[in-house]
């Protein structure tokens, strides 16, 4: 079977770092029309639509913060202007925010999670559905983690934003379904990029997520673009409303190995 997304005009919010950057380029590989949403770095951002036309094929970037409203509805202005509409929106600019338990931690911090993992996926969520209400057809793509299921000590936020993504995409799914569009989510786990580097930077703090990771290593961006981009495609046109893991079986619960 080969996935080929041809034409489709597609979104990647936070597309210029981490995930977001492996999904833009895999999208594009698979032929789809890529506009690479980004917040800071443009020139990541730029350098990216370049290569990507360098191999001749399209691609814009647009700046917005997804958390401010009308930032995000100029964003998708653009995409009319540009492309007369979208059929793929990867959700996926987030943050894991400060560390500090919930007593502790600032109230600025906590809400600045909470606007950008949830209120901003909404945001884009809310005008992409508009126009793929209308036109019949698309898909979202939220981007989660582990953490929608696993609780997370100093990182209340973080996991109340993806929690929240979870039922979000849920409530989204059944409401757009009559009108052919798809919506779900992919849950990574441990994924090499800067988000956490500081973890697997340093040895013990390597050591100690590898314990959490029944494959035992952590996993590349590359794994998790892959699996975007067979679920935004018609190979996957019966999957809706749910959530997909790219763990290495994190949700697994590696400690029940033994014991119990
Ligand atoms: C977080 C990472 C973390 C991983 C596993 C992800 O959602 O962004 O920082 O390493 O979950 O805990």
């Amino acid at each position: 079977m080969e996935i080929r997304l041809n034409e489709k005009r597609a979104l990647v919010t936070g597309g210029n770092s981490g995930i977001g950057a492996a999904i833009a380029n895999e999208l594009s590989k698979a032929g789809a029309k890529v506009a690479i949403n980004y917040v800071s770095h443009p020139e990541i951002a730029e350098q990216m639509v370049n290569e990507i036309q360098a191999k001749g094929r399209e691609a814009i970037s647009i700046m917005a913060d997804v958390s401010d409203s009308s930032q995000v509805e100029q964003m998708f202005s653009q995409l009319d202007t540009s492309w007369g509409g979208i059929d793929i929106l990867i959700n996926n600019a987030g943050i894991d925010g400060q560390k500090a338990d919930g007593w502790e931690t600032k109230l600025d911090d906590w809400m600045q999670v909470i606007n950008i993992n949830l209120i901003g996926n909404f945001y884009c969520a809310r005008q992409a559905l508009k126009r793929m209400v209308g036109q019949k057809s698309g898909v979202i793509l939220n981007t989660s983690s582990v953490h929608e299921i696993i609780a997370w000590t100093g990182h209340s936020a973080y996991t109340t934003s993806k929690a929240g993504l979870s039922m979000l995409t849920k409530t989204l799914a059944q409401e757009a379904a009559p009108y052919g569009v798809r919506v779900l989510a992919l849950a990574p786990g441990a994924i090499k990029t800067t988000i956490n580097q500081t973890v697997w930077n340093n040895r013990a703090g390597l050591n100690d997520l590898l314990e959490k990771i029944p494959l035992h290593r952590i996993g590349e961006p590359s794994e998790v673009a892959q699996m975007a981009v067979v679920l935004v495609s018609d190979a996957a046109s019966y999957v809706t409303g749910r959530t997909i893991f790219v763990d290495g079986g994190m949700t697994d619960y590696p400690d029940f190995a033994h014991g119990g």
